[in-house]
């Protein structure tokens, strides 16, 4: 009873000094994972920046030696050698899947304004496919094999193709996000 009358006199007070009652701390509001960028800039960001390093491992040894870092090359080139060759190739493999789940999630936006299509079966198929050919990128630098590299860029550029024919690949911008005719529909 003391602490409540305590509470009382506290919000009394505060409101007669006519501030605003402080908002409450957010101590444990869980942490809701949204969108930060629309479809078209999350594809600039991770998979092109990735599929490309793995197309590179087909022809550019990842195993050989780099050049030592350029003397004021700015932090990508400080730390070129530091999670770099093939470990960077194994890396991109990887990025590659997770980027499968930021294709997925839900409330994000194509550049065009529709809803990144994620109910549709052959948007989420394709959206898996990523995520293979990203596991299979993963174990092919594993293997430190230039020829394996070769096999899996074709699986990537595979999964790339698969959702790029139904959803991206229109002369027109604002067809893009829904399925082209003839593709399965939303279930
Ligand atoms: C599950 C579907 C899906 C997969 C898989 C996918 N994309 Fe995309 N991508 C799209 C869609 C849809 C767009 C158009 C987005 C927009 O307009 O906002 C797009 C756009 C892009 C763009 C931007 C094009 C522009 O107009 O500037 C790039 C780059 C890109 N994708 C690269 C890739 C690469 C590389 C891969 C494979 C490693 C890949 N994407 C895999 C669906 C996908």
């Amino acid at each position: 009873m003391t602490r409540l009358l305590g509470v009382i006199a506290v919000t009394v007070l505060s409101l007669g000094c006519g501030s605003q009652p402080a908002p409450p701390v957010a101590t444990s509001a869980p942490f809701t994972p949204a969108p930060h960028a629309n479809l078209a800039q999350m594809m600039r960001g991770i998979p092109f920046t990735f599929s490309n390093i793995v197309f590179d491992a087909q022809s550019e040894d990842p195993g050989q030696p780099r050049l030592p870092a350029e003397v004021g090359g700015g932090a990508t080139a400080t730390f070129k050698n530091v999670y770099g060759g093939w470990q960077a190739v194994e890396n991109s493999g990887l990025a590659l899947a997770e980027a499968a789940t930021l294709a997925m999630l839900p409330g994000r936006f194509c550049e065009n304004g529709k809803p990144v299509p994620v109910q549709d079966a052959t948007y989420r198929q394709a959206a898996e496919g990523l995520a293979a050919a990203g596991r299979a990128a993963y174990k092919a630098a594993q293997s430190r094999s230039l020829d394996a590299m070769v096999e899996v860029s074709d699986t990537v550029a595979t999964a790339c193709a698969n959702c790029h024919e139904p959803y991206r690949d229109f002369d027109d911008a604002k067809d893009r996000c829904t399925a082209r005719d003839g593709v399965a529909p939303a279930e």
